[in-house]
């Protein structure tokens, strides 16, 4: 098993020590345009191998040859907000900087899965698939997974009980019109709106939408990184494992939910073949409209890109 990562910031850096700690690969190839810097990150995690008890060996690169025949390929290059911004003010650039990469990385590894991550992600994904030509199952947006970590820790931390107790789904698009769904999201197999009032559970909502800026405005410099590596980890871990996980995935849609010709975020099968299944739920009206809007949103800024 052999996973790029492109992109050695804090996203990437971070996922890139979460697969090693992990052992889910042999090889960590770490990738980015800045010189010294993959070398350095990699080498640095490496030399963490001895005392952490990991066998991965992590390569930093420049260039696109060690990354040849990788298995999965996760894209996290790119710029990131800063207080003010929204994610779609990234996607001129980072539609760049993403086109640039997945051509290079699928000239090496045309057989390999990717994962993207970079902002605003719905948007990036479709670049990534459009540019690889591989079909949809091998081309998988990471979002919802971060945001349903970020409504399950709300709610653990309203309720005051452990985290691993609490599931929550969040589908649609990775931007403010994201759709929590409060009534697929349980605490010991409880329905939350059996315990908690629906103002809670609206403020609880709000948080999770606001949960990217929440820590922009916090770290001014940069945004999220150590859930968002988290979660694009746990889905890579479900694809080497062929584990079969059901995670909430940015994925492009064919009439499943009565929505085409879009990517975003539904709950998906992901195993050694990469998206295996989607799962289509029963929704309310008040919620495929949600989902509608969030859909339309992400339609409205695919229109917007020149490739
Ligand atoms: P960062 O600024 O720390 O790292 C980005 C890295 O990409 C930099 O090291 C930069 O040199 C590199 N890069 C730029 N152009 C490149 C190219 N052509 N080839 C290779 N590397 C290149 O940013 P961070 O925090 O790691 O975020 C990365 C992206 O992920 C951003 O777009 C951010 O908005 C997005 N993101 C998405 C999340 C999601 O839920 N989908 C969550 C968190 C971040
Ligand atoms: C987040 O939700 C920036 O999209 C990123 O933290």
């Amino acid at each position: 098993m052999k996973i790029t990562v492109i992109g050695a910031g804090n996203v990437g850096a971070t996922a890139a020590q979460r697969l090693a700690e992990k052992e889910l690969a042999n090889e960590v190839i770490l990738v980015d345009v800045v010189e010294g810097l993959p070398q350095g990150k990699g080498l640095d995690m490496y030399e963490s191998a001895p005392v952490e008890d990991f066998d991965t060996r992590v390569i930093g690169t420049n260039s696109y040859a060690e990354t040849a025949n990788s298995d999965i390929i996760l894209i996290t290059a790119g710029i990131a907000r800063k207080p003010g911004m929204s994610r779609d003010d990234l996607q001129k650039t980072n539609a760049d900087i993403v086109k640039s990469c997945a051509e290079q990385a699928v000239a090496k590894s045309p057989q390999a899965i990717i994962v993207v991550v970079s902002n605003p992600l719905d948007v990036m994904t479709y670049v990534a698939m459009k540019v690889s030509g591989f079909e949809r199952h091998r081309v998988i947006g990471m979002a919802g997974v971060l945001d349903s970590a970020r409504f399950r820790t709300f709610i653990a931390m309203e309720m005051n009980v452990s985290v691993e107790d609490v599931s929550a789904f969040v589908l649609g698009g990775h931007g403010d019109s994201m759709v929590p769904l409060p009534r697929y999201s349980t605490i010991g197999g409880i329905p939350l709106p059996d315990l908690l009032d629906q103002a809670t559970i609206d403020r609880l909502v709000k948080r999770t939408r606001d949960g990217g800026i929440e820590i922009v405005n916090f770290l001014k410099t940069g945004s999220a990184y150590y859930a968002p590596s988290s979660s694009a980890v746990q889905m890579i871990e479900s694809i080497v494992k062929n584990k079969k996980r059901i995670l909430p995935c940015s994925v492009w849609l064919k009439g499943e939910y009565g929505l085409s010709d879009v990517f975003a975020g539904v709950p998906v099968k992901l195993g050694k073949n990469g998206m295996e299944e989607i799962i289509q739920i029963k929704l309310t009206g008040d919620e495929q409209a949600a989902l509608n809007k969030s859909a339309a949103d992400v339609k409205a800024s695919i229109a917007k890109l020149s490739l």
